[in-house]
C-alpha cells in the first residue's frame, strides 16, 4: 500500500526522538468529573437490557483489557451472548479503551489511486461519529438497541430506565445532575415498561416526545463517551508508558521487540507509535482499516444465528464495505473497502485477570494467542494452505498451514504475509506487546 511510506516516517519521526517522554503516566483513576461518572454507571448497569442482566462491562471488563471477561468463550467462537439467551453477535469485542481518540470517519486519496479511510468505530466503521461528533459517542447508542446484544426494542426503554428515579437510585451522579432536569420531563406512554420486555415491540411516538427521547439518548451515550475518554479507561500506566517517560527499563527482549515492531516487523506502520490525535502518548493504532487475510473462526456462534445471519456458514465480514454501501457519499469506494476491518488498539492486548485466562484476537477470535498471531503475520504468504478445511489456530500452528482468508479481495500483501522473522524474533515481539497492559508496578528496588 502506498501509506506505508508516510506511516513509517511518522513512526520513526518522533518516538526515537523522545518527543514524547514526560508526557505518559498520566492518569491518576479515581478522580472522575461528574459526567464520567455517570457514564461509568450506565456502563456498569445491566437494568440497561432486555433481560435486565447485561450491561456494556459484561462484554468489555477492566482486569481483560475492556475487552470480554469470559475465558471459556474466547477460547472458542469468541463472541459473547447477548441479554436474550441464544443470540450472538458476529465478532469478539475490542477494546472499549484507548477507542474515544478515533476521530470522525473520514477519507484521503492515495498515490496509488486508492481510497484510505480514517476513523470511525466498530470493526466495520459504522459509528462513524457523524451523528454526535464523536465514534465513541455514536457507538455507545448501539448495543443498548442490538437485538444480539443489549436487545432493548426502543431508544424509549432505555432513556426510562435511566430517567426512572427507582432503577437510577444506585447511580451516584444521575442524567438530570449533568443535563439539568428536563432531560427527563418527557410524557412516555403508561405502558411503556411492559411492552419494552417484548424484544420486537413497535413503539410509536408523538413527534416532539421522540424528539425528546432522542436528545435523551444521546446524552446518555456522551455520558458513556465521557467516561470512555476519561483517565480511568484510559491510565496510560503500562511498563511501555514508564519507559516513555524514563521511569523503568525494558529488558533486552522487550527492546529488541520493540525495534522489530518498528522496523523489521512493520507493525508500527499501523499501530502506531506516535501520537495520538489529541497529542498525548500513543495508542498504538492508526484508526485505519485493512484486510490481512485472518482465516474465519470455525466456532463462530453467529453462523447459527439464523434470526440475524440468514446465510448460515456462507456469512463473512464485509468489513468498512457494509457501512460505505448505507452512505450516499461513499458508495462509489464501497467494494475498494471489502474485509477491510479497523486496526484495534495494543494497549493491553496481554491485559488477562489471570495467567491461565485464554484472550481471543482479531475481528473474529480466531487466534487465541498472541505468538500464533505474529507468525500469522511473519508466515502468512509462506506456509501452505491447510488442506482440511476449518482448522483453528492450534491445529493449523500444529500442522505447519494456514487457513485462506475469511475475505480474499483487497488482502493487505506489502506490509506482511513474509517478514522473515526468526522464531526469536517473533518472540521478542510478543514479549514487547506484554509491555503495554496498564497497571504496571516496577519491581521494588
Ligand atoms: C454482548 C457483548 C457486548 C455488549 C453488551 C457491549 N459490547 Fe461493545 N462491542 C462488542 C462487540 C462484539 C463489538 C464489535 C462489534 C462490531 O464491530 O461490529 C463492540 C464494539 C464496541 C466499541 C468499539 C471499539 C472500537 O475501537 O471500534 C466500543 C467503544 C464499545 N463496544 C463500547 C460498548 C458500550 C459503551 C456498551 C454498552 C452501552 C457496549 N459496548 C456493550 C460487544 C459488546
Ligand atoms: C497493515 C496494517 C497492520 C500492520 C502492518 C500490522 N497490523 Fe496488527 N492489526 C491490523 C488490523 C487491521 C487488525 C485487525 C484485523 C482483523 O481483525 O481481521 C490487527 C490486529 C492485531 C492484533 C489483534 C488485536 C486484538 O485486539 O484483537 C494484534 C495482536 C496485532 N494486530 C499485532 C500486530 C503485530 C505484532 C504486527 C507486526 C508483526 C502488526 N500487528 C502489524 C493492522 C496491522
Amino acid at each position: 500500500m502506498s501509506v506505508v511510506t508516510w506511516r513509517r516516517c511518522a513512526v520513526a519521526m518522533c518516538f526515537l526522538a523522545g518527543a514524547l517522554a514526560g508526557q505518559a503516566v498520566q492518569a491518576e483513576p479515581g478522580a472522575l468529573s461528574s459526567k464520567e461518572r455517570l457514564g461509568k454507571s450506565l456502563f456498569e448497569d445491566a437494568e440497561l437490557s432486555s433481560k435486565r442482566n447485561q450491561a456494556c462491562v459484561l462484554c468489555h471488563a477492566p482486569d481483560a483489557g475492556f475487552s470480554s471477561p469470559q475465558s471459556d468463550v474466547n477460547a472458542a467462537g469468541a463472541v459473547i451472548e447477548g441479554s436474550i439467551p441464544g443470540r450472538f453477535g458476529n465478532s469478539k469485542p475490542p477494546s472499549a479503551a484507548y477507542a474515544a481518540q478515533s476521530p470522525v470517519l473520514y477519507h484521503a486519496h492515495e498515490e496509488d489511486g486508492g481510497v484510505l479511510f480514517t476513523g470511525g468505530t466498530f470493526w466495520n466503521g459504522r459509528a462513524s461519529g457523524n451523528r454526535l461528533g464523536r465514534p465513541v459517542a455514536d457507538q455507545a447508542r448501539s448495543p443498548f438497541l442490538d437485538p444480539n446484544e443489549m436487545a432493548l426494542p426502543d431508544s424509549a426503554c432505555v432513556v426510562q430506565r435511566v430517567c426512572k428515579p427507582a432503577s437510577t437510585g444506585h447511580y451516584p451522579v444521575k442524567l438530570t445532575d449533568v443535563w439539568g432536569e428536563d432531560i427527563c420531563k418527557i410524557d412516555l406512554p403508561p405502558d411503556l415498561d411492559r411492552r419494552c420486555a417484548d424484544p420486537a415491540a413497535k413503539i410509536t411516538l408523538e413527534k416532539e416526545t421522540r424528539e425528546k427521547v432522542e436528545l435523551a439518548f444521546d446524552k446518555i451515550a456522551l455520558a458513556i463517551a465521557a467516561y470512555e475518554a476519561s483517565a480511568e479507561v484510559n491510565p496510560f500506566s503500562s511498563k511501555f508508558d514508564l519507559v516513555l517517560a524514563g521511569k523503568a527499563e525494558f529488558n533486552p527482549q522487550e527492546a529488541k521487540g520493540l525495534e522489530l515492531f518498528m522496523d523489521k516487523a512493520l507493525c508500527a506502520n499501523c499501530h502506531l507509535l506516535d501520537a495520538g490525535p489529541a497529542g498525548g502518548p500513543p495508542l498504538l493504532t492508526d484508526f485505519t482499516y485493512d484486510n490481512l487475510g485472518v482465516p474465519a473462526n470455525p466456532e463462530n456462534p453467529f453462523y447459527a444465528n439464523s434470526a440475524s445471519n440468514p446465510q448460515g456458514r456462507a456469512w463473512v465480514e464485509q468489513g468498512l464495505k457494509t457501512y460505505l454501501e448505507t452512505d450516499p457519499l461513499y458508495r462509489a469506494t464501497a467494494a475498494s473497502q471489502l474485509g477491510k476491518v479497523k486496526v484495534p488498539t495494543l494497549r493491553n492486548v496481554d491485559k488477562r485477570p489471570s495467567p491461565d485466562f485464554v484472550k481471543a484476537f482479531m475481528h473474529n477470535g480466531y487466534f487465541k494467542t498472541l505468538k500464533g498471531v505474529v507468525n500469522f503475520y511473519n508466515t502468512r504468504d509462506t506456509k501452505p494452505r491447510c488442506k482440511a478445511p476449518g482448522l483453528g489456530e492450534a491445529e493449523a500452528l500444529a500442522q505447519n498451514c494456514w487457513p485462506g482468508p475469511e475475505v480474499s479481495e483487497n488482502l493487505n500483501k506489502d506490509e506482511m504475509g513474509d517478514l522473515k522473522l526468526t522464531e526469536a524474533e517473533e518472540d521478542a515481539v510478543v514479549a514487547f506487546m506484554k509491555t503495554l497492559s496498564d497497571g504496571y508496578r516496577p519491581p521494588s528496588q
